[in-house]
Order: C-alpha cells, then structure tokens, then sequence
C-alpha cells in the first residue's frame, strides 16, 4: 500500500459580504474541480470554508510539495477567483500575490498543511481551518496536546506515548528552524512558541518518527510586504492508538485563549470553535474562530466529515469567548486590544505615520 498524502490548501478569494463568508458558488466550482481530479491526481477530497478563506482538502498518494496537487489548487483559486470577480464579492483574489503558477503554491499567497504517512490499521484524522488570526495562533493547542500531561492523559498512562514527541519550530520572519524534544526540552520550547507572530510550530512527530501533525506557516503580510489581510491558518492532526485521542485533541479548544487577528488583522481577540454552520466572521469582523472535521482515512478515502465543534460540549468556551470580546472590545483602540506597535508594522498603520511624519518636530533639550 502506498503511503497516503493529505494536503489542506487554502486561500481567500473572495467573500461576502466584506471578508465574512464564502459564497456558495465558490464551494461548489472548487467541489467540482477537485471531484473531477478523484481517480486522476486525488484520491479523495472535500471542500468547505472558514470565514472568508476557501478550504482545499485532498488526498493523494504524491507527498507533499507535488507540483500537480499544488497546480490543481492553484487553478481552483483562480476558477473561484474569476466567479468572484464576475460577481464583484469582496478582495477577490486577494490572497494570490502571485500571477502565475511556478512549481508549488508555497510564497504564492496560499496556506499548505502537508502530511504524509502510513495508514494505520484505522487512522482517525482532524483537520482544523481557523479565520483572522495567525498561524502561531495553533502553537497553544499543539502543546497541549503533544506536551501537557493535564490535557493528555496518555502522556502519562499510554505506555507508547510515554517518551514524549519532537517539535519542528520555525522562526517564520528569520526563515530558520529548530527541533525541539518533549518532555525533556519543554521550558526551551515554551521559551520561543510563547511568542506566536514568529515562532510557529510547523510539524509535530512521536518520537519513533510517527508523524503527528503539520500546519500551515505561511505568513501573507510578510510574503507581501504590504498589508493583504490575516494568514489564516490550517492544521492537520492524527488521533489514537499511541497518538493523543480525538478527544484529547479537541479538549484544548475549551479554553478561551487571545490570539492577534480579528478586524483589520490588527487586534488581540478571543478564538472561538465553532461549527461549520457558525464559521462566519460577524462582529467587529470575527471574532477569529477555528472549525475542527474529523475524517477516517481509508486507503486515502475521507470517511466523514464529523463537525467536531458543533457540539454542547464547547458552547460554554464560546460563551467565554463572547464575554472576553465584550472586555477587550471597550478597549477600542488601545493596546493591548489593538496589536503592539511591532506587529502594527505588518498592518496599514505605517500608511499613517507616513501621512503625518513632517508634522513632528524635534522635543526642545
Ligand atoms: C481581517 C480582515 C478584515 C479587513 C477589514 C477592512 O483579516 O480581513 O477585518 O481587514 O474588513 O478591510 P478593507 O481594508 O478591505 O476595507
Ligand atoms: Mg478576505
Ligand atoms: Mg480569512
């Protein structure tokens, strides 16, 4: 049996109204595309949305990086692009920075989670897509999941578990990386991910090499170097059977943490789960939500998806979420509601200092 691919790519090509939702006929020209490509390039696929950002999920058995797969999504977005131009839905095309294609949608514009591996007797998968934050915004749950015995009770009890996992950590504006091993180098770790506009987890393996979970590290406004909206991020992650359980996967998403996104990409807000019926940006344009399908992959085939979130189970962290929205937002725009002057760098903010830079003058000694 050949080792099956899984590539989550994703973009905002448009979206309705504002940077809210995708349209429907978006979904269904990208459904489409993908359908014609199973039994060719595909395996499976399945194609949905997060807030304004178009999600692309496929499985292969081509690895990942393959030029292929990366063009077929690549002319998705511009098929999808040209529908939401002819129906002039907002930023179409926005998240394509590039004109043409060039061997791997990677600097392009597009978020790409990859993983490659062995199907397992029975391989549990979930795919999280979140909206108006950033890919640092995963670091959080990814180390409680793979490294915080309180969440994961078989780190402790599961003998195969037990040695613990290895981080892939890139500096996402250096363009470096560094591996770190859990539980003997968690403080080391804790050090760099605690700081999520740069440091991002990229990869997360069991120590025998079983690879766990990969993200999307693409970090639009620098691959810019202007202001084109959030990165918006993807995640895959395996579940069971000497991996972390769906339900030690999920259970992180219960607590309401801040994350820089939400309006303008430019304000600290609470990340809301939420169902696939409520992954649509709303209020002060978000706030910043993350969707979690569960699949079984069989023989590269997606059994699913379960809506993960769209549960009782978490609507108490939404309503947390709501009530830290209703703090942060009196705020209005001061820090730390709005980003710190650094990250402001990466937003339109610089336009106004630009605007009034003659107007100052030097303080009198
Ligand atoms: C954030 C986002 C929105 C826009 C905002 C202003 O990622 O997409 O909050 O930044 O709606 O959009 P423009 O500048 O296009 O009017
Ligand atoms: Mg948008
Ligand atoms: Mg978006």
């Amino acid at each position: 049996m050949p080792k099956t691919t899984i590539s989550v790519i994703k973009a905002d090509v448009g979206s309705f109204p504002g940077h809210s939702r995708t349209h429907p006929k978006l979904l269904e020209k990208a459904a489409k595309m993908l359908k014609e490509q199973e039994g060719k390039l595909l395996i499976d696929s399945f194609v949905t949305h997060c807030g304004d950002d178009l999600e692309l999920i496929m499985t292969h058995t081509r690895g990942e990086d393959n030029e292929e797969v990366h063009k077929l999504a690549w002319d998705v977005f511009l098929e999808c692009t040209k529908i939401a131009k002819s129906m002039k839905l907002y930023g179409a095309g926005q998240d394509l920075l590039a004109d043409a294609f060039s061997g791997n949608v990677k600097g392009m514009g597009p978020g790409v989670a990859e993983m490659e591996f062995e199907e397992r007797g029975s391989d549990p998968v979930l795919i999280f897509m979140a909206d108006k934050t950033e890919p640092g915004a995963w670091n959080f749950f990814l180390y409680k999941i793979f490294a915080d015995p309180f969440n994961t009770a078989g780190l402790v009890i599961d003998p195969s578990m037990h040695t613990g996992f290895i981080f892939e950590v890139h500096d996402v504006i250096n363009k470096r990386r560094i591996t770190f091993k859990t539980p003997e180098e968690t403080y080391t770790l804790l050090s760099y991910i605690g700081a999520c506009s740069r440091y991002v987890i990229k990869y997360v393996w069991r120590k025998d090499g079983i690879i766990a979970a990969s993200t999307s590290t693409q970090r639009l406004n620098i691959m810019a170097g202007r202001y084109v909206g959030k990165d918006d991020p993807v995640m895959i992650v395996r579940a069971q059977s000497g991996l972390p359980s769906v339900g030690e996967v999920i259970e992180p998403f219960c607590t309401p943490i801040i994350v820089a996104g939400w309006m303008r990409g430019s304000h600290h807000g609470p990340f809301m789960p939420v169902g696939v019926c409520d992954a649509n940006m709303t209020r002060f344009d978000g706030p910043p939500r993350a969707i979690c399908l569960g699949f079984q992959v069989c023989n590269g085939k997606l059994i699913g998806p379960a809506d993960m979130f769209d549960d009782v189970g978490f609507d108490r962290v939404r309503e947390r979420c709501n009530e830290l929205a209703d703090i942060i937002r009196d705020q209005g725009p001061f820090e730390p509601h709005r980003l710190s002057l650094e990250e402001m760098e990466y937003t339109t903010l610089p336009g106004i200092e630009k605007q009034f830079r003659s107007r100052w003058e030097p303080i009198p000694e």
